[in-house]
């Protein structure tokens, strides 16, 4: 008997471990404290906020908003608004001129209500917001880039570099991401040199190519950029062949011959299987190929030879020369 009554006890204190089940009215976790976020509205480029309300208590308290003095029922609006699950944090993906108001949040369960601090969402012009946003203002600015990654397409043995800047208050703090997990996780690469703003690949190779994410953060919320390295190994190929040509004696000709590859194929250019030499011969910019002052003796079968460490690849036509 006194053996059952110990076990009973013993599940008793496990199943009362978590001290929340004590009934509590609630009280913050997290909260912002009083104060004004600037923000920018940009499309292209959009700010995220992340509100904070969060609060312990027994009944789980439940969470409502105000704005302006008013109910604020986001789910109305859109959806760049979403409350994180569990919590009263709001989170706004793209701030807008309609987030414009002072908000408030409430934590309640049938023992009380507690009241978050105010916090302001300010819109502003660009060329105040770094006038605002010093220090010593007191204002607080939600992250944004001032530089964004941008996505490479590099062959095989170039340096690539990706930068990384962004500006707010309190300054955001700069983290880099790799095929998902932080750069930290992933399998080192003694070519790859991590700066605060920004990563150099050197020598780049097929193992390079991947996803890299730069997310900058600071306690207002965050923005994220993903971009990608692709390491391109394309062999040559004609993309525009040359057609035959009928040329009067002495007079000049380009022949055309488009190539692509990566890298970028060399283009040589024979007569009759014979390499071209003299100074009546010259490649154009566009690695075409110029023939000055025709000679009968210049009939006869052009190819033209593009070839990068991929491959090679060659056209023909036939010049035929007029007198
Ligand atoms: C050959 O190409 C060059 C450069 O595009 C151009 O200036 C020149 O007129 C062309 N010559 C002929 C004969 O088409």
């Amino acid at each position: 008997m006194a053996m059952r009554f110990t076990i009973f006890l013993l599940l008793a204190s496990l199943c009362h471990f978590h001290a929340t089940e004590v009934p509590s009215p609630p009280e913050f976790i997290k909260q912002h404290h009083t104060g004004t976020i600037l923000f920018q509205e940009n499309l292209e480029n959009p700010t995220p906020v992340l509100l904070e309300c969060e609060a312990q208590g027994e009944p789980v308290p439940s969470y409502r908003w105000i704005k302006d003095g008013k109910p604020f029922d986001w789910q109305v609006l859109d959806n760049r608004i979403s409350q994180q699950p569990g919590r009263g944090s709001l989170h706004i993906t793209s701030l807008s001129k309609s987030d414009v108001g002072i908000y408030q949040c409430f934590a309640e369960n049938k023992l009380g209500v507690a009241t978050s601090n105010t916090i302001a969402l300010q819109e502003i012009e660009s060329d105040t917001i770094k006038k605002q946003a010093s220090p010593s203002s007191g204002n607080e600015v939600a992250p944004h880039f001032t530089v964004e990654p941008e996505s490479v397409n590099a062959a095989e043995d170039d340096t690539v570099e990706f930068h990384c800047e962004a500006a707010g208050v309190p300054e955001p703090h700069i983290e880099w991401i790799h095929n998902g997990k932080p750069l930290e996780e992933a399998p080192p690469n003694p070519r790859r040199k991590i700066n605060p703003n920004s990563i150099v690949i050197e020598k780049v190779n097929k193992d390079d190519i991947g996803n890299y994410g730069c997310k900058a953060s600071n306690n207002l919320g965050h923005v994220y950029k993903d971009v990608y390295v692709n390491v391109l190994a394309l062999p040559p190929e004609i993309t525009e062949a040359p057609r035959d040509v009928e040329a009067a004696n002495a007079k000049d000709i380009n022949i055309s011959c488009k190539v692509f590859g990566v890298p970028k194929p060399k283009v040589k250019w024979t007569h009759d299987g014979k390499e071209l030499t003299g100074d009546r011969y010259k490649i154009l910019e566009n690695e075409d190929l110029h023939i000055s002052n025709i000679q009968l003796q210049d009939g006869g079968e052009y190819t033209c030879h593009a070839d990068n460490k991929y491959g090679t690849a060659s056209a023909s036509i036939t010049l035929t020369v007029k007198d």
